[in-house]
């Protein structure tokens, strides 16, 4: 490693333990430029009595690096209900931190960067799930917590990719509609039929800008460019891309797959920052690296953090009008098991 300063050479020494975490997916140069950040965060932790919330995109210095909580929107949502501290960092992108709040009122939670957004939580607004309640009277509307708190206010109850065909079986109809993921809701109804189930599913018009990207084509090159390559994706992915896969499952049910059946070569058909998150623990399988960026959860960086903790920025507030309802379709979700 090239000279530091003093400071770095300080941070990196009280954070050599955790470098040694990720020391497989980040070079010791790289890592120098993360210490002192990473120094200065854990510290600001607990002058602040802060916990950091991390979904399983965020890059490795930051998941391994600086996160209390790590995990898919599912564990993110279950794991805000117990948070303790006075403040929530949500690493992650803004909808996450609109679930954290609505779940923790009393707590100050922070979003570091708040153009953090998503593709599909732009898809929709409350105007377009009202109009759906006009066009299908009485049919249950199942939405993504992808959304806005205001479109989580209009619907019947919140679902996950980890959770989706559990939540729509779990209402006890024959028709439901699900919003804004088109795909994931093509692949729900898909899981439905194999399960022998009749609910149909009537679907919406948002796209994950990042999953929607993968086709069956990119399947047989890794396959051809690979032998035995295991392919895992992710269900906002087009139906045709999930046929041609081994497996479908959200974040966490990606990496449980993994641990499950430890494959000697995988690809995860997802977010460029899944693989080196799980790859820096499980040196024994061979990540093959093919992946979509995703800009919303690239914006939050462990400078922004620091910055959140330093200032107290950015706090995200809900409309009183909204939260009570808001917050009944994610506890309804959240009590499904
Ligand atoms: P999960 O982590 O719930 O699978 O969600 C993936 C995603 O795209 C979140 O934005
Ligand atoms: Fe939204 Fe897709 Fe990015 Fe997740 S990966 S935040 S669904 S745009």
């Amino acid at each position: 490693m090239g000279i530091v300063s003093k400071q770095t050479a300080e941070s990196l020494q009280r954070t050599a333990a955790i470098y040694d975490r990720v020391k497989n997916v980040i070079p010791p140069m790289e890592w120098a430029a993360f210490a002192d950040d990473v120094d200065a965060i854990l510290r600001l932790k607990k002058t602040r009595n802060a916990v950091i919330l991390a979904h399983n995109y965020m890059r490795p210095e930051i998941f391994h690096g600086v996160a209390d909580i790590c995990g898919d929107s599912l564990a993110l949502a279950r794991e805000a209900v117990d948070v303790k501290a006075d403040v929530i960092v949500m690493a992650g992108v803004h909808f996450m931190a609109e679930t954290a709040k609505l779940l923790n009122p009393t707590r100050t939670v922070l979003i570091p960067d708040t153009q953090a957004g998503c593709s599909l939580a732009e898809s929709v607004t409350a105007n377009d799930v009202r109009l759906l309640r006009q066009q299908y009277p009485g049919v249950p509307i199942v939405t993504y917590v992808n959304t806005s708190a205001a479109v989580k206010a209009e619907s019947d109850i919140c679902c996950t990719s980890g959770n989706a065909v559990k939540i729509v079986q779990s209402l006890g109809v024959d028709r439901v509609i699900m919003l804004p993921d088109e795909y994931l809701a093509q692949n729900v109804q898909n899981d439905l039929i194999a399960l022998g189930s009749k609910i149909q599913i009537i679907t919406y018009k948002g796209h994950c800008e990042v999953h929607e990207r993968f086709s069956p084509n990119d399947i047989t090159l890794f396959r051809q460019q690979n032998p035995g390559v295991v392919v895992l994706a992710h269900p906002e992915c087009p139906p045709d891309v999930v046929a041609a896969s081994d497996y479908a499952g959200s974040t966490k049910g990606m990496i449980d797959w993994v641990d499950a059946h430890k494959p000697a070569r995988v690809v995860l058909l997802t977010e460029c920052s899944m693989s080196d998150n799980v790859a820096a623990s499980r040196p024994e399988t061979n990540f093959v690296r093919p992946c979509q960026l995703c800009p919303h959860m690239k914006r939050i960086t462990l400078a922004n953090i620091r910055a959140s903790l330093e200032t107290l920025t950015h706090e995200v507030t809900i409309p009183d009008a909204i939260t009570a309802q808001a917050r009944r379709a994610v506890e309804r979700m959240i009590a499904v098991r």
